[in-house]
């Protein structure tokens, strides 16, 4: 956006977005009156109107999705997400996705795979047109490059885990960094592979970048590719293909590292930097929950919904998933722990943190996406 679009809109805001005029237009507030105006006009920087500009396939099942939204959308960081609020047949939904390209584009861009059991994501695949409009929020998250940027780093990929990471890489390829960056990437095969031309064209152009595939499938035509699921010796074999790593791969001397896919891959990473006492070098980024442990008779008690007045039995899922199966509409964006939008007061009881394992007593916020409750609990909603 020009400086000059930026001062406009400042003024504009110190106009309409006084606490007078916010309070004349209550209970809504002047935003949504803007917006009844001219759909592509809000205050609100948790829902920002966004145009579709274009979709891409990129494989049979994920689709790459362009973005236009109003001026008041900033900058991001490579690796962050948004969050993204679409309404179908008349209900607001909303999700996480990362945003998959350079931080220097003008129009940010998401990568979305249509997972069997996801709504939105085989909604954004097989039902978004170009043209129709999504709101969307600022960029969220800390999975983003350091601010002095090392001079290697390496990044693991599995399946649409690649979204962050590309944006990382295309960031800092754009960027023209000079240090050494290694893709380590897992599809299933070659062609449910996101981005495989994009990466394989950038690992020509650009020496200091080396991408090693691995597929889990036989696939005759991947003549380059190594097959089956992380270990050591891939990343051993990654590090090697840049010369300049050669000898800190021999005495095993990794570079800062991040790995964003399924929860297999990364607990398989993280048990090996464990193993090799880096664990300090490794930034991770699920793209989707923990799962919940099945816990031996320890769930038990009832969860009790102050606010609606209900009460239902704990069957050991996520609090998230047994409110809604218990018709309740808690809000909620990336259901795995990061974004914060399902926080919720906790009156009393004990839960589990899924994503940590630690488990944690008595009155407090907690988010119901990755809380598993152990016997009774209640709660403020
Ligand atoms: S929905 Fe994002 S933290 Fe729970």
């Amino acid at each position: 956006m020009s400086r000059a679009t930026t001062t406009a809109r400042s003024a504009w805001r110190r106009i309409v977005d006084t606490p007078l005029i916010n309070a004349l237009a209550a209970p809504h507030g002047i935003g949504r009156y803007l917006e009844v105006i001219n759909p592509m006009w809000s205050l609100d920087n948790t829902r920002i109107p966004a145009r579709i500009t274009s979709i891409t396939r990129e494989t049979d099942d994920s689709v790459s999705i362009e973005l236009s939204p109003n001026g008041e959308w900033t900058h991001f960081q490579a690796g962050q997400f948004i969050q993204v609020h679409v309404e179908i047949d008349g209900r607001q939904h909303n999700r996480c996705y990362s945003l998959s390209r350079s931080a220097y584009t003008r129009k940010p861009r998401i990568t979305v795979k249509d997972h069997h059991d996801g709504f939105i994501s085989h909604y954004l695949n097989t039902q978004l047109k170009v043209g129709d409009r999504i709101a969307i929020s600022l960029a969220q998250g800390d999975f983003v490059l350091p601010a002095q940027i090392p001079t290697a780093l390496l990044f693991i990929a599995g399946g649409s885990g690649i979204t962050p990471i590309m944006a990382m890489i295309d960031t800092l390829l754009e960027h023209q960094h000079s240090g050494v960056i290694t893709l380590l990437y897992y599809s299933r095969d070659c062609n449910s592979c996101i981005f495989r031309e994009r990466l394989e064209e950038l690992a020509l152009q650009h020496l200091n970048f080396s991408l090693l595939m691995v597929y889990s499938r036989n696939d005759s035509q991947a003549k380059h590719a190594l097959q089956g699921h992380f270990n050591q010796q891939h990343l051993l074999k990654a590090l090697s293909l840049n010369p300049a790593l050669v000898e800190q791969t021999r005495s095993l001397t990794i570079p800062l590292s991040y790995v964003c896919g399924p929860e297999q891959l990364i607990n398989a990473v993280q048990s090996e930097y464990e193993l090799l006492g880096l664990k300090d070098k490794l930034h991770s980024e699920r793209f989707k929950a923990a799962t919940a442990v099945h816990l031996h008779g320890e769930a038990g008690g009832d969860i009790a919904f102050n606010q609606s007045q209900s009460m239902v039995t704990n069957d050991g899922r996520s609090l998230l998933e047994q409110a809604e199966d218990a018709g309740l509409s808690p809000q909620s964006g990336c259901r795995m722990g990061i974004c914060h939008t399902c926080s919720c007061l906790k009156t009393s009881g004990s839960v589990r943190n899924i994503s940590t394992g630690e488990i944690s007593h008595g009155e407090e916020h907690i988010r119901l996406c990755i809380s598993q409750p152990l016997g009774d609990v209640s709660l403020s909603l």
